[in-house]
């Protein structure tokens, strides 16, 4: 397929969404909920409930803080029925006005939406000629709008949000009520997540089990293109056109606690210390007593993952970092070429895809947009795609033809850090069950990875137990401008990442490079004092570790200040590391499992101590869903 043919892409904003009907006080579970959906967006949050006046609301552009202050001097009244949003804006500026909920023009009709309408100009100049008014820029107030005017025409709400849902382009998961029907609330589901939480005579709608998990942990998850009408005690699942829609049950297997923070400052910090245990579930029951590696969740079959003649890892950011890991052991391991693709890219060049390429998308989130749409593109080419993901039944996996969980847990904080070192962890296991039904290697051999791997945790246990000296550093370079990460082999990858959460978090100049490379330009961005951190692969494999040794005297003599990453008992760096941090010793594959650990806590530490929001840093969210 040439690139002009690609099918049109349909986008969605990143918001989370809550909805709430029950005995308790509303507008408290909502607000709650938004506070653990806050890293989905957090331009603007907001409230609504229905009283016996009709519908309240209250809004606020900024973060979850200043609805919180709105509602302390001017609180919601207590009732049992409720929704809330938080935003990160796409179309409007992030102003109290463009907030969410919004409300249709006759007050009868509150709305929330997760998403991009597309068509949302033709449909404001069809409602404006009947003389509708809006009061927002949003092309969510659209969806609002209509659905009043539906329902003032005498529908009623199920049958009036299906109505609209036929009308709208583009993607949206929207929730709504009635001001006249106060015991009830229906949403609708296209492209971003929603799911449903089952309380005992309470129900919810979110679009994430964090935001009820305080309540339940029996959830349904919607499927592509349906309405759910639920009251307390109901839950009734159709498709736009009003037929019964089947929808997935399950158990969510993490509790409140997962998503607190725990005496930690951020949930970034949490989830570094959380990598032991992460990694180790990850890894949990892949390998039987047998000495056979099992995947329960791959589910294309063994002779077709034989014919496979082609890998291509696509996926973005820290993931994409993650496949790039990956790939020098995939290849290592299988003997299968491998390509690792940043999915915005991979979209829109015309890859050359056939039946026998294997696609693996790595996500944590499962919702990137741009990944999802080159999921779509592999599979209409009639590649495979099997997806590592880390959020049960989210549409990544949803869409892909196999899975593989990574056994994290909810990953809050924006920046990825568990997300990533399971994700490599995933990758790992793929590579070896691909060598495993391919015989590309021994089953002792198998095993010997098998059992490196399983002692990793204690590995990165070891680092975490060290990173008071990555702390003393941070404060050491508060007023640097500019920082370089060097590696070679898979400490390029992990040079990249430490650069990403530099940038991401503590708004540095940050470049990660392949350190061989530096000699070809970006050596001459070396100064006096520029800090570099050198990721130095283990001692004796082949050539790597003193090239890299080289490299790092070639920066050391243009005045570079060097912190040296370097396995125990490596005397060979000593003379020239400013500053050494020691990693336990691995095997040059599994180093990034340990030495990715302290990048994270210096980015971590660093915007801490120049007064940065770890968890929710500037212009970022969480999920990325749009393109
Ligand atoms: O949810 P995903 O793994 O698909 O997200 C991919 C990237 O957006 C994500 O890793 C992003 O780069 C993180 N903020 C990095 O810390």
């Amino acid at each position: 397929m040439s690139v002009c043919a690609v099918k049109a892409i349909t986008v969605t904003s990143m918001c989370g969404i809550i909805g709430y009907v029950g005995p308790r006080v509303a507008h408290a579970v909502v607000v709650e909920g938004l506070r653990r959906m806050e890293y989905r967006g957090y331009d603007s949050a907001g409230a609504a409930v229905i009283t016996p006046d009709g519908i309240s609301v209250r809004k606020k552009a900024g973060k979850i803080g200043n609805l919180d202050a709105l509602l302390a001097s001017d609180p919601l009244p207590e009732t049992g029925i409720g929704i809330g949003h938080t935003r990160w804006a796409t179309h409007g500026g992030p102003t109290d006005t463009n907030a969410h909920p919004h409300v249709s023009a006759d007050g009868r009709i509150a709305l929330i939406h997760n998403g991009i309408i597309e068509n949302f100009a033709t449909l404001r100049a069809e409602l404006r000629a009947k003389g509708v008014e809006f009061s927002s820029e949003t092309d969510t107030e659209v969806a609002a709008q209509l659905l009043g005017d539906v329902v003032a025409g005498g529908a009623d709400l199920a049958d009036a949000m299906r109505a609209v849902c036929l009308r709208l382009e583009g993607a949206f998961t929207l929730v709504a009520m009635d001001a006249t029907d106060p015991g009830r609330l229906v949403a609708a589901r296209r492209n971003s997540p929603l799911v449903v939480g089952v309380g005992e005579g309470e129900t919810f709608v979110a679009s994430d089990v964090a935001a009820f998990i305080e309540f339940t942990r029996h959830a349904i998850e919607l499927g592509q293109d349906q309405v759910v009408d639920v009251t307390a005690t109901s839950i009734t699942v159709t498709d736009f056109f009003g037929n019964p829609a089947e929808s997935h049950p399950f158990e969510v297997t993490w509790d409140l606690s997962a998503a607190e923070k725990a005496g930690f400052d951020w949930f970034m910090r949490k989830e570094i210390f959380e990598q032991p245990r992460a990694v180790a579930d990850t890894l949990l029951g892949r390998f039987t007593p047998e000495g056979a590696l099992t995947l329960d969740e791959l589910r294309i079959p063994e002779a077709e993952l034989r014919s496979v003649d082609k890998i291509i890892i696509v996926a973005c950011g820290t993931a994409y970092y993650a496949g790039m890991v990956a790939k020098y052991a995939i290849e290592h391991w299988t003997r299968i070429a491998c390509e690792v693709e940043i999915a915005s890219e991979f979209r829109y060049r015309d890859p050359i895809i056939s039946g026998s390429t294997l696609v693996v998308t790595i996500s944590q989130s499962g919702e990137t947009a741009d990944t999802l749409m080159a999921i779509r593109h592999a599979r209409e080419q009639k590649a495979k795609v099997i997806a590592i993901c880390n959020t049960n039944g989210a549409t990544i996996p949803r869409e892909s033809d196999a899975v593989i969980y990574t056994h994290a847990g909810p990953e809050i904080g924006v920046a990825s850090t568990k997300g990533f070192l399971t994700q490599v962890a995933a990758c790992y296991l793929l590579g070896l069950y691909l060598a495993q039904v391919r015989g590309t290697m021994y089953g002792d051999e198998i095993a010997a990875v098998m059992s490196e791997l399983a002692s990793t945790p204690d590995k990165i246990q070891q680092v975490l137990e060290s990173l008071d000296q990555i702390t003393d550093l941070a404060a050491r370079f508060i007023d640097t401008k500019s920082v370089l990460f060097l590696g070679r082999h898979v400490g390029y990858p992990v040079a990249l990442e430490g650069a990403l959460k530099l940038k991401e978090l503590a708004y540095l100049h940050a470049e990660g490079f392949p350190a061989g490379e530096l000699k070809h330009g970006p050596i001459a961005l070396v100064e006096e004092g520029t800090p570099i951190f050198v990721v130095v692969p283990p001692q004796g494999r082949d050539q790597l570790h003193d090239k890299v040794v080289s490299n790092i005297q070639e920066v050391r003599a243009r005045g570079a200040l060097t912190i040296v990453l370097a396995e125990e008992g490596d005397d060979e760096v000593t003379p020239y590391a400013d500053i050494l941090f020691r990693l336990p010793k691995v095997s040059t594959l599994l180093q990034p499992l340990v030495a990715t650990v302290p990048l994270q806590m210096f980015a971590c530490d660093l915007a801490t101590l120049k007064g940065f929001d770890v968890d929710q840093p500037r212009n970022l969210a969480k999920s990325v869903t749009v393109e």
